[in-house]
């Protein structure tokens, strides 16, 4: 299981300040939309300076038109990131026309699918869906498979299933985790290490838990040791 550290901090620098001290692991950096927004392309290449062995994953969840989604990932491809996510309900025609489009590339990045936010409770998810959390995510899994993505974002809870129904290589990206209990923020479905490790995620997603601690480097040393 590999561990993408989210930088969300306020500020740019402070997002560098937090790349510098955990520098020596092997984690991946996750990159979100406020970043994304405020410091660009420069910031992907701040990070290579600081250690160009760290591997980017761009999590600007797209959601669009097809061609529009299609454009979007080919500026993406540009940039040089390893991996980067696009909403399942923006349908399979779209998942699809942005992994046609990404084919003429001898590399590309891994392409993930949002299923259900963590942030969702059953209540809201279906507000907004009207089906279950775990049906419905179990059918964005499939739909993206047949589309051709590499894997999806769903909540520890779901990974099992997911596996099940797609195929054990077929990846799940699990935010909402919280290694060793600490408080959920705003997340609704958070899970610990060892429960997403009995579930077969490949990549976990960790933010506050690091970055507000006092002490980084020692819970990623600790993440990793149990991943
Ligand atoms: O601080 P925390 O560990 O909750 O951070 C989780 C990160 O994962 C945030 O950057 C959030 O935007 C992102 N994320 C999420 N749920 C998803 C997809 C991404 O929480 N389904």
């Amino acid at each position: 299981m590999e561990l993408c550290v989210a930088l969300d901090l306020p500020t740019k620098e402070e997002n560098l300040q937090l790349v510098k001290i955990i520098k020596k692991y092997n984690v991946w950096l996750k990159i979100g939309l406020r970043t994304y927004i405020r410091d660009g392309e420069d910031f992907l290449l701040e990070i290579k300076k600081i250690n160009p062995d760290f591997k980017i994953f761009l999590d600007l969840k797209l959601y669009d038109i097809p061609n529009t989604m299609a454009d979007a990932a080919e500026s993406i491809m540009g940039l040089g990131v390893d991996m980067f996510n696009i909403h399942a309900s923006a349908g399979k025609r779209a998942m699809s026309e942005v992994m046609t489009r990404l084919k003429k590339y001898k590399k590309r990045p891994l392409v993930l699918a949002v299923t259900a936010l963590t942030s969702f409770s059953e209540d809201e998810f279906n507000t907004i869906y009207e089906k279950n959390i775990a049906s419905k995510t179990n059918q964005f899994a499939k739909e993206a498979m047949e589309s051709g993505l590499d894997g999806v974002v769903c909540s520890a809870f779901e990974s099992e299933s997911i596996k099940k129904i797609t195929s054990k290589d077929f990846m799940t990206l699990t935010p909402g985790i919280r290694p060793f209990g600490e408080d959920a923020g705003d997340q609704r479905r958070v899970a610990d290490i060892a429960f997403a490790k009995e579930v077969f995620v490949d990549f976990i997603v960790v933010g506050r838990p690091i970055y507000q601690d006092a002490n980084p480097s020692q819970v990623v040393k600790k993440i990793l040791e149990l991943s």
